[in-house]
């Protein structure tokens, strides 16, 4: 069978040749326009005047465009219609577009669009946390507070309260195929190509802006150079004004950020101030807890709700919290608006309880992994498998991973005195975590990373030296999955098999390096027994599956997967149901192994057997559906089940500070990861290895540094520092644990595309361990640990700050 096998990426080749085909690379048409944006040189003002002649003027300058000249709706944004395409009397943010260039060239389009001159009537920006805040510039009225128990009372209640506050920085996406897309005039209406997460969200703006029904619109998405995020809401304004020049100048459009504007324009991760006070008992158990998450999303309101949903959906991680109070401000302020980024806030939450963990550790003067695990969940005791959901019936006929096996080295938690529902422990949003299994899995990985025995080695090793200093930390990673807006959570696909036995495949899903095309024809080919090479993965298409949702939220080979294997199914119960006819057989007793069917005591190739339902008139062609089942989730109650299930890791990682100047290195990283039974093992370490440098990228070298005038200082690569391959781990090992879903995802398989970049934490938290070996104070280390992050956290470890 084609699933759990360890087959390459279907473009691998194509990506390592140059061959595989983006935005940029579509020969064009000899009319093609190319666009550029001019852009606010201030962070917050009125418009007093545009006078764009000279832009005008400029060569080869076709026509250039303001907010006035827009037919129709004049908004890109994904969520709250308060993202103009083209800034209307106020701009929000340095970088925001105040009108379109369209033009001959590229070159020219960009070189016309600074010759625009905007006279602007300043107004204070809003641009950091305190200055939000203090003007009580938010979204969503007020902040957002969940809770369990009675924190306050139980942190006070306890014996020792640790406190603090910490820093995280945001992250740009710096995805190597920048935004881009491209637009052709058609009969009734347009046909755009873009380079999107979200081609269906592409068709709605752009129907929008031209006045026109969706059906009047075609998007078209073969593969993405990256979008980690970036590219679910970022890419509507390019498309969006291709679509416009398309439809009101008849000819073909094309636009692309070179990397300076898309830094400048796009919105990046959110960066967070997280404020913490903590409860403890002597042996560091967490008695009571209070997160404050303050956001800041930006200008515009974008994707920040969910996100600062999930951040504060996270703040457990994968710790039993009785008594818990979280409280979330969507802050607004004068820069690009923050969007979704690998985790969608998650990895702010998470970041922020790995932190007090090691501020419990460091102050109690405990093993911080000892602390991490007397926290844990509860481990589910009951093995067996579960109950299908309803509508699935069918799923018990693929061979299941047996369940019993992975709880061998399970070390069952017990403790009476907590609060459980059915027997499971809670999450602070009052979901039974059912499938916990973090206990087992960590002490596998300490095993095999040597965790105690290296501890003892670089604490030897830091008694000895003085200028360089070595840190060791493990933290596990417990990610919710599925979209926490519940409609989200379906897809859509279309398969048609033709008489030669080739089958093409569609599906709502985008390709972005994932290798989510891999793993969805591998589900398709499984279920016709064929090889994956029958299978013809096809560009995502709105023509073809409509209303579908971003790829994102990991959950995209669970919910394509499943609806293109009922199509496939369904396909192939029809064909085993006529060809079993021709044989006087039962259709049950029809198999498809191997390129052939086998019915009846007859053998033929599987083009044999299509050709034979084509001449009998049966039907090749099929759509697909899947909605998830079992999630309900009451958002404004912060109560529910928003997951389906959470897929699980850990990871240790080893660095080395030099102490004068706070440069350090990953030395060594071992890491134990949950994909459940892995639709394809290959992909899945590689999303797992790259997750993790993005994620300790993020913590470490990655950041993005604004003026006081709103400025983002920080837009090349010549000043904002992505992880090379020098700075991989020195050793990376990477181990997918054996075990698969509980829940009925398709072939048991888990979502692996943003968890594991949460196992770049430990990079940090090692880094923190580095700092503290140097003195006897916590050292309080901030994120990103850039060099002069280290140094200062060295000197408030040795009290001279
Ligand atoms: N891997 C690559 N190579 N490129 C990407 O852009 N995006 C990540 C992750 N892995 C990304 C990636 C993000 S943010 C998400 S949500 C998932 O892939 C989306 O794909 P999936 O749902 O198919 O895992
Ligand atoms: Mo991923 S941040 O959900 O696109």
């Amino acid at each position: 069978m084609s699933v759990a096998k360890p087959i390459p990426h279907d473009s691998a080749e194509l990506h390592v040749t140059g061959a595989a085909r983006y935005i940029d690379d579509v020969p064009l048409p000899a009319n093609t326009a190319h666009l550029a944006f001019g852009l606010s040189t201030v962070a917050h003002a009125d418009i007093v005047s545009i006078d764009l002649s000279a832009v005008r003027a400029a060569p080869g300058v076709i026509a250039v465009w303001t907010a006035d000249d827009l037919p129709f709706t004049n908004d890109v944004s994904p969520s709250a219609h308060d993202e103009p395409l083209l800034a209307t009397g106020t701009v929000h943010y340095v970088g925001q577009p105040i009108f379109l260039v369209i033009a001959q060239s590229h070159l020219q389009a960009r070189k016309a669009a600074r010759k625009g001159k905007v006279v602007y009537r300043e107004k204070p920006a809003i641009l950091t946390v305190d200055q939000a805040l203090a003007a009580d510039s938010r979204f969503e009225g007020g902040p957002v507070v969940w809770s369990k128990g009675d924190a306050a009372a139980a942190i006070d209640g306890a014996p020792k309260v640790i406190a603090g506050r910490f820093l995280m920085g945001g992250q740009e996406h710096f995805y190597l195929e920048g935004q881009a897309a491209l637009a052709m005039p058609a009969e009734g209406g347009v046909v755009v190509q873009s380079s999107t997460q979200h081609p269906t969200e592409i068709q709605h703006k752009v129907a929008e802006a031209i006045g026109l029904p969706m059906h009047a619109v075609r998007v078209e998405s073969r593969r993405m150079g990256g979008g980690f995020g970036g590219k679910e809401s970022q890419g509507n304004a390019l498309a969006v004004s291709c679509a416009l020049v398309a439809r009101l100048l008849g000819r073909p459009a094309k636009m692309r950020y070179d990397r300076d504007d898309d830094m400048t324009i796009t919105g990046k991760r959110h960066d967070f101030r997280i404020e913490y006070r903590v409860g403890v008992d002597a042996e560091g158990h967490i008695k009571g807890i209070e997160f404050l998450q303050l956001a800041r999303c930006g200008w515009s309101m974008d994707l920040s709700l969910p996100v600062a949903d999930r951040a504060m959906l996270h703040a457990d991680n994968a710790y039993n919290l009785d008594h818990v109070r979280i409280e979330s401000h969507r802050l607004k302020t004068n820069t690009q608006s923050a969007t979704a980024y690998r985790g969608f806030g998650g990895p702010q939450g998470m970041l922020g309880i790995e932190r007090v963990m090691d501020h419990i550790a460091h102050d109690l003067g405990l093993d911080p992994t000892a602390v991490r695990k007397r926290n844990f969940y509860a481990e589910a005791t009951d093995r067996a498998a579960p109950v299908p959901a309803p509508g699935h019936e069918s799923f018990p006929k693929d061979p299941l991973v047996d369940l019993g096996s992975r709880g061998s080295e399970t070390m069952i938690r017990s403790d009476a005195a907590m609060p459980k529902a059915n027997g499971f422990q809670t999450t602070p949003y009052h979901m039974p975590v059912e499938d916990f299994i973090l206990n087992g899995l960590v002490a596998r990985l300490e095993a095999d990373a040597g965790l105690a025995e290296r501890r003892a080695q670089i604490d030897a090793w830091n008694r000895r030296n003085p200028i360089l200093k070595r840190g060791i930390a493990l933290t596990p990673v417990k990610f919710g999955i599925s979209f926490t807006l519940t409609h989200l959570n379906q897809a859509g696909a279309l398969v048609h098999v033709y008489q030669d036995g080739s089958i093409h495949l569609n599906h709502g899903g985008t390709e972005m390096g994932q290798g989510l095309f891999r793993k969805v024809s591998q589900v398709a080919a499984a279920s016709f027994g064929v090889d994956v090479g029958a299978v013809m993965i096809t560009a995502t298409d709105t023509g073809k599956v409509p209303n579908t949702s971003a790829t994102a939220a990991s959950s995209g080979s669970d919910l394509n997967g499943m609806a293109v294997k009922d199509a496939c199914d369904r396909i192939r119960d029809r064909m085993a149901e006529y060809l079993a006819q021709q044989h006087q057989t039962d259709a049950a007793k029809v198999r498809f192994e191997n390129g052939k069917v086998l019915v009846g005591g007859d053998e033929m190739s599987f083009a044999e057997a299509a050709g034979r339902c084509y001449m009998g008139r049966v039907s090749l062609s099929q759509t697909g559906f899947y909605a998830t089942p079992k999630i309900t989730w009451d958002r404004k109650a912060g109560r529910g089940r928003p997951f389906f299930y959470f897929a699980y890791g850990a990871s240790v990682t080893e660095v080395v500070i030099d102490t004068l100047t706070g440069e350090n290195r990953i030395l060594r990283t071992d890491i134990l990861h949950d994909a459940g039974a892995s639709l394809n093992p290959a992909l899945d370490i590689g999303q797992v290895e790259g997750a993790y440098v993005q994620g300790a990228g993020w913590l470490t070298t990655e950041e993005l540094v604004w003026d006081d005038k709103g400025r983002l200082r920080t837009h090349a690569p010549s000043t904002y520092k992505i992880p090379a391959c020098s700075d991989r781990p020195r050793m990376f090992n990477v181990a997918l644990w054996d075990g698969a879903n509980r829940e009925e995802t398709i072939y048991r398989s888990k979502a692996v595309g943003e968890p594991p970049f949460m196992h770049g934490i430990s990079a940090f938290m090692a880094l923190s361990q580095a700092c503290a070996a140097c003195g006897p104070n916590y050292p309080d280390l901030q994120a990103p640990a850039t060099a002069e992050a280290v140094l200062a956290a060295v000197k408030r470890a040795r009290g001279q700050a």
